[in-house]
């Protein structure tokens, strides 16, 4: 059975802009942010505090913070890949961060320049200093069912990464598909070794639409039990470090998917197409959302 409310944690501000070349006005963003909330979105990735050589289009996260810090209604995580990153983020607000380690070596080293132990221990930090500040930690697994560099992904290595992350005291284990080439045929065996290792309550699933497999891969994954389900609206988005990996599963897809199996969100489809205009106009570019775009001409 599937459960009766899902809870959507956007993450187009943050997953959605990274990859994008053209600096983004710190004013658009946080207007974007705002119509998401204003949709009934209770969880939007706002920014990340990493190195901005690393991601340019983010080197505004202090002021993107600063900017929402009176914005009601929702929790705004922050990623951090190491304690540097906690502290800034931290000292500009953050209540709750997000930790992203990867199921392949490889991956791990191009996107955190650090391989799978060493980064496990920057991650045991954070967990640990964020305790003291009763900051909720999110621990993210990449390439779970498939890396840019190495290819296949075994369940046991993702099911490991999400123990250790469970064990550290993460509040929540986001499954992630960075580069979209999972299918129910991947995902179930991967979603059951998981399951073997962590409570179901615990986890999220965090699908890119590269492939087209998302809506199929999400609707499994409420069939095993999950109810936290990661999106981005417009489907903006894509990995720097995954190359051709295009964006998560569009929100408004999402929401319309779990109205139409009377699954609850608290997210008003009509408001978060407000938002879907917003930055696709900002962008130039249309909507990756095949509801939004279906919708808008109806
Ligand atoms: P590094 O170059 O190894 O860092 O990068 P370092 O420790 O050697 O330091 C080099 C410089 O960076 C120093 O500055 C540090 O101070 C600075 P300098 O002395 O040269 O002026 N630095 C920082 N600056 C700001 N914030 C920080 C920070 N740390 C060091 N936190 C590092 C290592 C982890 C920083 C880098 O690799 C990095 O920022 N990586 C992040 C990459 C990223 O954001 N990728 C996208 C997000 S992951 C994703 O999208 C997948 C996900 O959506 C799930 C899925 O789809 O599956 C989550
Ligand atoms: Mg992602």
């Amino acid at each position: 059975s599937i459960p009766d409310f899902v809870k959507i944690v956007e993450v187009g501000p943050r997953d959605g802009l990274q990859n994008e070349k053209a600096i983004i006005p710190t004013a658009v963003k946080v207007e974007l942010i705002k119509l998401l909330v204003s949709s009934g979105l209770s969880v939007v990735e706002a920014t990340s505090f990493v190195s901005p050589k690393w991601v340019p289009q983010l080197a505004d996260a202090k002021d993107v913070l600063a900017a929402i810090k009176d914005v009601e209604g929702a929790c705004f995580p922050v990623l951090t890949p190491n304690l540097k990153g906690f502290e800034a983020a931290v000292a500009a607000g953050a209540k709750e961060v997000a930790v992203f380690p990867a199921a392949s070596e490889s991956f791990s080293k191009a996107n955190l320049n650090c391989g799978i132990e060493d980064n496990l221990a920057r991650c045991r930090d954070i967990a640990l200093a964020s305790r003291d500040l009763s900051i909720p930690v999110r621990g993210y697994i990449s390439c779970v069912v498939g890396c840019p560099l190495e290819g296949y992904v075994a369940p046991a290595k993702v099911a490991y990464m999400a123990k250790s992350l469970y064990e550290m005291g993460c509040s929540e284990i986001s499954l992630g598909d960075t580069i979209g080439v999972g299918t129910p045929g991947s995902v179930i065996p991967m979603l059951e070794a998981v399951l073997d290792v962590v409570p179901v309550d615990k986890l999220a699933v965090h699908f890119h639409d590269t492939y087209g497999q998302a809506l199929s891969n999400i609707l499994i994954s409420l069939q095993m039990g999950i109810s936290t389900v990661d999106s981005s609206v417009s489907g903006l988005g894509g990995c720097p470090y995954a190359k051709g990996a295009t964006g998560n599963v569009a929100t408004e897809d999402v929401v319309y998917m779990l109205n139409g199996i009377g699954v609850k969100t608290n997210v008003d489809l009509g408001k978060l197409m407000l938002a879907g205009d917003f930055i696709s106009k900002h962008l130039g570019r249309s909507s990756a959302s095949k509801a939004a775009t279906a919708l808008s001409k109806v």
